[in-house]
């Protein structure tokens, strides 16, 4: 898979793709993100990307050249499956969209900033607007950030245990149940005695009936009551 990130602030995107799972990912060549300055776009001297909003108001606006320029640029080497737009008003990410996102090929993601991306944008180069949720961020790069981090796991052979990502929270509806590690005993603080039994069966059933009472409890929706 590979994921072009286009920003006006490169820097951000710099260490989260830079540690662990992620760089582990790249190295095997399981994905290639690439990281574009929407200011190497830009047309006049003063690499000018964004400007006032025609109508008035505070805030400034992405504008549709460089980001037109930038978009075309990268088509022309390759089709992309999805170009999103990182939005607070967007879909809301969950684990189903990002289930479908990791089977794509190649995607395209486009930061906004400031007050957002002049809307022409919108309508003629997005196919997809994604949301991290009902909250205000200061630009879309985080949110670029933990949606490629979300979709990257999930890509065969990125967790070494690839059974890993199917025992995630929401992978199968429900969230995940607790987990224990040593020592046994911690300060009068114990660990189920089921988990210490070695029968793999009744730990299965274990697990399943607290991820089902976790569920009901912190996303009672997700099962219905
Ligand atoms: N940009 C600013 N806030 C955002 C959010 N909550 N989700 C996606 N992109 C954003």
């Amino acid at each position: 898979m590979r994921i072009d990130i286009i920003t006006c602030l490169p820097k951000l995107l710099e260490s989260p793709f830079g540690d662990s799972i992620l760089k582990r990912a790249q190295n095997k060549n399981l994905v290639e993100i690439k990281v574009h300055d929407l200011r190497s776009f830009a047309k006049n001297k003063q690499k000018q990307v964004d400007d006032y909003a025609y109508g008035g108001g505070a805030g400034m606006v992405l504008m549709i050249e460089p980001i037109a320029n930038c978009i075309e640029h990268l088509k022309s080497e390759r089709s992309y499956d999805e170009i999103i737009y990182m939005s607070p008003d967007g879909d809301l990410l969950n684990q189903s969209l990002a289930n479908d996102l990791s089977l794509r090929k190649n995607i395209m993601i486009l930061c906004g900033h400031y007050k957002g991306v002049d809307e022409r944008v919108r309508e003629h180069y997005i196919t997809r607007e994604i949301s991290i949720g009902d909250y205000v961020l200061s630009g879309g790069e985080l949110a670029a950030a933990v949606l490629a981090d979300a979709i990257i796991r999930l890509i065969p052979g990125v967790l070494s245990d690839e059974t890993s990502a199917l025992t995630d929270s929401f992978q199968d509806g429900l969230v995940a149940p607790p987990v224990y590690t040593r020592p046994a005993e911690f300060k009068g603080m114990t660990v189920p005695d089921v988990l210490l039994s070695g029968h793999e069966k009744k730990i299965e059933e274990w697990r399943f009936e607290q991820a089902v009472n976790r569920t009901k409890k912190r996303r009672p929706g997700a099962i219905g009551g």
